[in-house]
């Protein structure tokens, strides 16, 4: 049983969750992530570890309702908890120790640069964080990104930093030269045009691949993605990977496979059957992280 520590919103459909979770907490590092059981019945999903605490013993999850058991996530309160938390899974990000990186993210995905972007700082390279919102209340972790370096923010519809894609602001900064890396995290019509970006530029371009998974233990196949016509499994052996070599349209494609079952799930979500198996703790037994 993982305790919920702290709940934050952090956009219309965006939530932080901080949750006891100690020894992931201690051991975890940037580009790790979960595998989270609400309860009993529930679907397991994964989400990144987008901040952790070893000193309080929580991580935080920043979670984008999207279909049945991310709502049910959001809907947890501070002292519901959640039955099981696997990891950390996958492998650490590939971090240079020195130099310039841009670290980009759309969406949730900025959720995700945020451990990365702070793993560089730490490491003394520049970072300079391009995120992307459709509107000013969209953007997330802005505050915590400039305590490590510049932001540039664009919004869709220009009501918040300048008006645009990521892309624009991508392109200007790598024009401009001097960047070793770059970290594309978020939509995967926004990785794909951000690797083609940087393709031309000969910089390397690392993004955080999204496909559906099951086990997160390389079982069950799930997670299947052709890297440079290899077969991977985002799981084990990623979830980061080369965008240059990624196959876009096969990880597009595989992600809506199971499209129809999650349209059924959301509607019967918002007909009332959402939260199944919540776990809450029973108060004669304080939960263990
Ligand atoms: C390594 C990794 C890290 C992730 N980190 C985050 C994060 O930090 N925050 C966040 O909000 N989301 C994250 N995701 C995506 C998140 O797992 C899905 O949004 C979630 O599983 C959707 O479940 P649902 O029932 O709410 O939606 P559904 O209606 O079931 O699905 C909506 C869409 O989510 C995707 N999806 C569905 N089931 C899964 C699954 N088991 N595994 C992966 N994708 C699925 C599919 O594209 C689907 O079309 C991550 C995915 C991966 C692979
Ligand atoms: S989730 Fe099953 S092999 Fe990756």
């Amino acid at each position: 049983m993982h305790l919920v520590t702290a709940k934050v919103q952090l956009s219309p459909n965006v939530t932080r969750l901080d949750l006891e979770a100690s020894r992931i907490a201690e051991i975890r590092q940037p580009g790790q992530f979960v595998i989270v059981r609400l309860g009993n019945g529930a679907e397991r999903i994964p989400l990144t570890i987008a901040d952790a605490d070893p000193a309080r013993g929580t991580i935080a999850l920043v979670i984008q309702a999207v279909g049945k058991s991310t709502r049910d996530l959001v809907a947890l309160e501070v002292g519901d908890s959640i039955l099981d938390i696997s990891g950390p899974l996958g492998h650490p990000t590939e971090m240079i120790s020195s130099g310039r990186a841009i670290c980009v993210g759309g969406g949730v995905g900025t959720a995700v640069v945020h451990p990365i972007a702070h793993g560089l700082h730490q490491r003394g390279v520049e970072v300079i964080s391009i995120i992307g919102g459709r509107s000013r209340e969209w953007v997330i972790f802005e505050e915590e990104l400039r305590r490590l370096g510049q932001v540039i923010v664009c919004t869709d519809d220009g009501s918040y930093g300048r008006q645009g894609f990521v892309t624009d602001a991508t392109r200007e900064v790598l024009e401009a030269g001097g960047v070793d890396i770059v970290y594309a995290v978020g939509p995967v019509p926004m990785m794909r045009a951000v690797a083609n970006l940087t393709r031309p530029f000969g910089v390397r371009t690392i993004v955080s691949l999204n496909p559906v998974m099951v086990d997160g233990t390389g079982m069950c196949g799930g997670c299947r993605v052709d890297i440079g016509g290899q077969t991977k499994f985002a799981c084990v052996d990623g979830p980061e990977f080369d965008g240059h070599l990624v196959d876009f349209d096969l990880l597009a494609e595989r992600l809506g496979t199971y499209r129809e079952f999650e349209q059924q799930a959301s509607a019967a979500c918002e007909a009332g059957s959402c939260r199944v198996g919540l776990a809450r703790p029973d108060p004669s037994s304080p939960a263990k992280p």
